[in-house]
């Protein structure tokens, strides 16, 4: 266990060593332990967490601010439209005051291209933690829920899982790159043998699978691509079909260059996926035992049927979305 992780920004897994992210997943346990018997755990008494949200969110917004309060402290729940960034104020200068009037800020930032580096640059210059709630690039929260879920649903050792991430249809919005990414680079360090499936126009970025590879030779875990969904369900024991935009398809620079046209395009070629679900046929595809995991929000009926995603045997998604509040409180207790 480590115990010096004060003041550490959180925003990719990839940062944390793994007897760091051990430390974080015990903790985790720990906090969900005491919820169930009502125990107190106010670890941030008077304590501030600033959170700023450039998207819409439920999971998030909720796991934080609940999670702050079961902790002792305050979260303040900030939208761009009523800070000084609505008229220009710079992420330095905003990570700068909050910093001095608080313990940690927190963001939301997804735009392609610039939802990271509006992040790292807060975190460049705060005195206090800094959290991505989700950027272009990274969910690193989201990474946390969906490891403890695995955890508990299959054991602490995970060498030799097979876990398959699939592209999905959905007509919502363009979901951004994040969760697999994030999944990606942090599954493989725990031995978990991962597969992606997506159509050959959505693709995630080239250099988070480049780095991925390196942490699965490094932790044991492997990682493979397949343009068709069929095959990435077979034998795997937990299948995560969720929809990502195209956005590595044309990478940072070009997209924010003709970002009109590409998401024309984007448009265009998701309603060429309309057949990419998770459905009855598909899961008997997988091993007997196979659990679905997913994000949420789903598109219903679109990325997974309602008849797999409310199957208690085979759905876990409630419980993934309930360890978003331990695994919240856990990163927060110890950073702030
Ligand atoms: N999974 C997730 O991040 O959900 P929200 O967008 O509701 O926060």
């Amino acid at each position: 266990m480590v115990s010096n992780l004060k003041g550490r920004h959180f925003i990719t897994e990839d940062t944390w060593t793994k007897q760091e992210l051990d430390t974080v997943f015990e903790t985790a346990f720990d906090l969900k332990r005491k919820f169930a018997l009502g125990e107190s755990t106010r670890y941030l008494q008077d304590k501030t967490l600033f959170m700023m949200f450039f998207e819409q969110s439920t999971r998030t917004r909720n796991s934080m601010e609940a999670g702050m309060t079961q902790l002792g402290g305050h979260a303040h729940d900030l939208t761009p439209d009523k800070m000084q960034i609505s008229h220009g104020e710079v992420p330095k200068d905003t990570a700068i005051i909050l910093s001095r009037m608080g313990h940690g800020i927190a963001c939301r930032n997804c735009f392609y291209g610039t939802g990271l580096k509006y992040i790292e640059e807060m975190a460049k210059y705060s005195t206090r933690p800094v959290m991505s709630l989700q950027d272009d690039m990274y969910h690193p929260f989201q990474g946390l829920a969906d490891l403890m879920t695995i955890f508990e649903h299959c054991g602490k050792n995970t060498k030799n899982l097979k876990v398959t991430v699939s592209w999905a249809y959905a007509e919502s919005h363009s979901k951004p790159l994040s969760v697999p990414q994030t999944q990606i680079m942090l599954f493989p360090r725990y031995g978990i043998d991962v597969t992606v499936a997506h159509p050959k126009e959505f693709p995630l970025s080239k250099h988070i699978v480049e780095k991925a590879q390196l942490n699965a030779q490094k932790g044991g875990g492997s990682l493979k691509f397949t343009d068709n969904m069929d095959e990435a369900f077979e034998g795997a024991h937990i299948v995560i079909p969720k929809n990502w935009g195209g956005f590595g398809f044309y990478g940072e620079e070009t997209y924010l260059a003709n970002e009109d046209a590409c998401k024309a395009e984007m448009k265009q070629n998701i309603a060429k996926y309309k057949d990419w679900i998770c459905d009855d046929r598909r899961i008997k595809l997988a091993d007997k035992n196979v659990k679905l995991m997913h994000a949420l929000p789903a598109d219903r009926n679109k990325e997974v049927t309602d008849e797999i995603l409310d199957n208690p045997e085979i759905s876990i998604v409630f419980d993934e979305a309930e360890n978003r509040l331990h695994t919240a409180k856990a990163i927060m207790s110890l950073t702030m």
